[in-house]
C-alpha cells in the first residue's frame, strides 16, 4: 500500500520561540490523540535554523519525522549561506522538499539543479519530496497536465527504478498556494492519475502505484477530507494550515 503522508511546509515563518512552541504542541497533541497504530506519516519542514532542535523534540517511534525546505545542489564547497544534504542527514533531517513553486520562481531554480538536489539526496539517505505544478496560465491554456508532467520527466526520470521508488511527489498547482482557492478534487485527482500514469510509463505500473504523490495548495482541516478521498491523493503538502497545531493534526486526522 502506498505510505499516506502529511508534510508540514513552514516556509520562512516564526521566530525560535515560537517554532518552538508549534513543534512542542503537535507532538502533544499527536501523541494523544494520533493511534499508534496510523499508517499516516507527519512530517515538520521547519526552517533550517531550528531542524536540531526541533529532531530533539519528537519521539522515537512514532509517526513524526523531520523535514528540511530546500538543500544546495552541491556536496561541499565555498557556496556561501548554503546548507548541504549531509549537513541535514547529520542532524537528523528525513526528508527534505525541493522544486517548491518559490524556490523556482524567486530563485531561480532549474529542472537541471532539481535532478541534482534529488541525487545529492538520496546519496545521503534523506528522502526528496519534489514540487510540481503549473501556473495559471498555463491550467488556462489547457496545456497543465503535459506540462507538470514534463516537470517530472526532466527533474526525477534520470533515476534507477530503486531510486525513483525512494521518492515522494508532491503536485503544487501554484494558482492554489497561499491563495485560500483550492483545487477541486476531481482537478487534484486528475492531475495525480495522470502523473502516476506517466510514471507508470515510465517505471511500470507496480512503481507507479507505490508512489505517493501529495497535494499543496490551500489545503487545510475542511477540505482535506474530500481531498484526500482521491484515489490518487495519498496526503497534503501544508502551508499555511501547518502553522496551526490543531489545524495540522485535524489534516492528519483527515485519512
Ligand atoms: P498553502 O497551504 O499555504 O496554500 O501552501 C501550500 C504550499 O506551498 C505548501 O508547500
Amino acid at each position: 500500500m502506498r505510505q499516506k503522508i502529511v508534510a508540514g511546509n513552514w516556509k520562512m515563518n516564526k521566530n525560535w520561540q515560537d517554532a518552538v512552541a508549534l513543534a512542542s504542541e503537535i507532538v502533544n497533541i499527536f501523541q494523544d490523540e494520533i493511534p499508534a497504530s496510523s499508517h499516516v506519516k507527519a512530517i515538520l519542514n521547519p526552517p533550517f535554523l531550528y531542524l536540531s532542535a526541533i529532531k530533539k523534540l519528537l519521539p522515537e517511534n512514532k509517526n513524526l519525522f523531520l523535514g528540511a525546505q530546500n538543500c544546495y545542489n552541491k556536496a561541499s564547497g565555498a557556496f556561501t549561506g548554503e546548507i548541504s544534504a549531509e549537513m541535514l542527514a547529520s542532524v537528523g533531517v528525513q526528508y527534505t522538499i525541493i522544486g517548491h513553486s518559490e524556490r523556482r520562481e524567486y530563485f531561480g531554480e532549474t529542472s537541471q539543479m532539481l535532478a541534482q538536489k534529488t541525487d545529492i539526496l538520496l546519496a545521503n539517505n534523506i528522502t526528496p519530496i519534489f514540487c510540481c505544478g503549473e501556473a495559471l496560465d498555463i491550467r488556462e491554456k489547457g496545456t497543465h497536465l503535459e506540462y507538470v508532467a514534463q516537470q517530472l520527466t526532466e527533474g526525477v526520470f534520470h533515476l534507477s527504478e530503486t531510486d525513483f521508488q525512494k521518492i515522494v511527489i508532491a503536485y503544487e498547482p501554484i494558482w492554489a498556494i497561499g491563495t485560500g482557492k483550492t483545487a477541486t478534487s476531481a482537478q487534484a485527482q486528475e492531475m495525480h492519475a495522470y502523473l502516476r500514469g506517466h510514471i507508470a510509463k515510465k517505471y511500470g505500473e507496480n512503481i507507479a502505484q507505490n508512489t505517493s504523490i501529495l497535494y499543496g495548495g490551500s489545503c487545510n482541516p475542511q477540505n482535506a477530507k474530500e481531498l484526500f478521498s482521491q484515489t490518487d491523493v495519498d496526503g497534503g503538502l501544508i502551508g499555511g494550515a501547518s502553522l496551526k497545531s490543531r489545524d495540522f493534526i485535524e489534516i492528519v486526522k483527515s485519512f
